[in-house]
């Protein structure tokens, strides 16, 4: 796992632009993509450049309400296109369908979609519990894309974007952490004090499916960016 550390989010972000030019310039690639606040000043960078064509490269998205339509200001799907994609469409943008009542069909067809098409750069959040993607503690490293039950951190930090508690939903798809393990490369951001405990066990905390992201350090290619909070335990 490599470490960089910069004084403001702002900076972490310009690196990890960095990364996004250089699989764009190597000739498209496939994106796998995130939501939440971390990425937003990255999607700033990429929708304001130049510099940036998305048009022969694809892009996977790693989670979704469960119940959330496409056009639902909540939704992820939402969320991606309000960001990026409205500004910066890729050749083909794959997201998972909140509204698919059908869990196994849904999660199959995304496997197969992530088999077919292998991600280059998996771009990654960090949960306050050390989730990544929606995968609570608790998920296996070799899980795969599924219907998740959100726990009560997860709700009451991601309250803030609804209306009131009751209106998160309760579930969600997501990418598992097999999944998001079988990305190429993995590039992480974390930032504010916040997410100083979930860094800490990430890097230095033992394997445990009690921190999600744990698992990342038995990938040989992760790049983590972040800012002099989340990294004030480190
Ligand atoms: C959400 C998302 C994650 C995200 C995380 C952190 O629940 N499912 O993909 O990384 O929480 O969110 P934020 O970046 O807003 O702190």
């Amino acid at each position: 796992m490599e470490i960089k550390t910069f004084k403001t989010k702002a900076e972490a972000s310009q690196a990890a632009f960095q990364e996004f030019q250089a699989l764009v310039d190597a000739g498209g690639g496939v994106f796998g993509l995130a939501t939440g606040s971390t990425p937003i000043l990255l999607y700033d960078l990429l929708t304001a450049s130049e510099t940036i064509d998305f048009s022969q490269s694809e892009s996977i998205n790693l989670d979704e309400y469960r119940g959330l339509a496409a056009d639902h200001p909540q939704s992820y799907n939402y969320f991606m296109h309000e960001h990026l994609f409205n500004k910066k469409p890729f050749r083909h943008s794959y997201l998972l369908d909140g509204t698919n009542q059908d869990a196994e069909a849904e999660t199959e067809h995304f496997e197969t979609i992530i088999q077919d098409h292998p991600i280059d750069l998996q771009l990654l959040g960090l949960g306050t519990n050390g989730h990544i993607g929606f995968n609570e503690p608790g998920s296996a490293f070799d899980s795969k894309t599924r219907v998740v039950d959100l726990t009560p951190s997860t709700i009451a930090a991601n309250q803030r974007f609804f209306a009131s508690a009751d209106e998160v939903p309760r579930q969600a798809y997501s990418m598992g952490i097999g999944s998001i393990l079988s990305a190429k490369k993995i590039l992480l951001l974390a930032f504010g004090e916040k997410k100083a405990d979930a860094v800490y066990e990430m890097v230095y905390g033992p394997q445990t499916e009690a921190v999600p992201a744990s698992a990342l350090q038995t990938h040989d290619n992760v790049l983590v960016l972040l800012d002099e909070g989340a990294a004030s335990r480190l």
